[in-house]
């Protein structure tokens, strides 16, 4: 069997640095190994490499695997991104991928808003069957897609600037409040358009150089001085956000408030955390980066639902099709 899973987790130093999404793909192979199942070959796309760079292969997230879930049956092959077929949903890859296996399993929720290779492309030639997590992330964010109580607030944040900025534009309206940080409110500090309010930082923590250990200040959001970077939002917004939460009936939450790996970065997606964890609301929280800063927190069990999605999260909750899911016959 072939399994398609998201196991694009974060690194550091050659080593994992969260493995959720690598535990949230594990029921799915235990269920296949428990059923028999004479080979499973795990298949994930691991970051944005420019072909087979070493850096992003998957040894560490196999070893991981394997020490998760050491059963012989189990094979985790390359980064599916070494091959430029992959995300042209290229059919002779795809083809290549398919070609030792009887039947496909999609698992990987986070990756299935991704018409590539291995999320269609080898689900067009096999026998294609939901996992055990794409089918309990469609039950739970489907949660969002109906009424949801109100309050609705949601928090957005992470790097992935251009991927977020239209389907936040898309999103604007399900939402009671918009409260955006991170890299995201840097886009839109001289003009919004989105089409909708947002609630944005009033100060953020600025550095002069891009650097762990570089010296801080908290400085005005819209009077950032010239050469400085803003790389975390400040002690007056986070105590604004987390007070919009607090009052939250329903949260949805995508993306870290700034670089949270560093510990000076850290304290504005802290905050969120927090307040999201704390809020008595049905909340869900999206992508690798915001589980990570949950799970360093050890607040991960405190919310309703941890998704291992990101903009697969966002792309459903706005409502458009998932090409990874819709390609899986009924
Ligand atoms: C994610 O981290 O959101 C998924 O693994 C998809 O990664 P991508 O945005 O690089 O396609």
């Amino acid at each position: 069997m072939l399994v398609r899973s998201d196991l694009n987790v974060p690194l550091e130093d050659g080593r994992v640095a969260d493995d959720t999404r690598i535990r949230a793909s594990l029921p799915t192979l235990q269920y296949l190994l428990d059923h028999d199942a004479k080979e499973v070959a795990v298949c994930s796309h691991l970051g944005r490499p420019k072909g087979s760079d070493p850096a992003f292969s998957m040894t560490p997230v196999a070893r991981r695997l394997r020490e998760l879930l050491p059963d012989e049956r189990i094979d985790v092959l390359e980064n599916t991104r070494f091959d430029p077929g992959e995300t042209t949903n290229d059919p002779e890859f795809a083809r290549r991928l398919a070609d030792d296996y009887e039947l496909f399993v999609e698992d990987a929720f986070g990756s299935v808003h991704r018409a590539h290779a291995s999320t269609v492309g080898v689900a067009e030639l096999l026998p294609a069957y939901a996992g055990l997590l794409l089918e309990r992330e469609l039950e739970e964010l489907g949660k969002l897609l109906g009424e949801v109580e109100r309050p609705f607030v949601l928090v957005s944040g992470g790097a992935k600037v251009e991927d977020k900025l239209g389907v936040l534009r898309n999103l604007g309206g399900k939402a009671d409040v918009v409260l955006v940080g991170g890299k995201m409110a840097e886009q839109l500090r001289d003009e919004n358009p989105l089409g909708f309010p947002v609630e944005l930082p009033t100060d953020v923590v600025a550095a002069a150089a891009f650097e762990e250990d570089a010296e801080t200040k908290v400085v005005p959001y819209h009077s950032l001085p010239e050469g400085c970077l803003g790389l975390d939002i400040g002690p007056e917004t986070r105590a604004a956000f987390a007070a919009e939460i607090a009052k939250a009936r329903t949260i949805f939450w995508n993306g870290p408030m700034g670089v949270f790996e560093w510990p000076a970065f850290a304290e504005g997606t802290k905050a969120v955390a927090e307040a999201v964890a704390a809020a008595e609301a049905f909340s869900v929280v999206g992508g690798a980066d915001s589980n990570r800063a949950l799970n360093e927190l050890g607040l991960i069990d405190e919310v309703s639902w941890a998704s291992t999605g990101g903009g697969a999260a966002l792309e459903l909750l706005e409502g458009k099709e998932l090409p990874g899911v819709e390609v899986i016959p009924e």
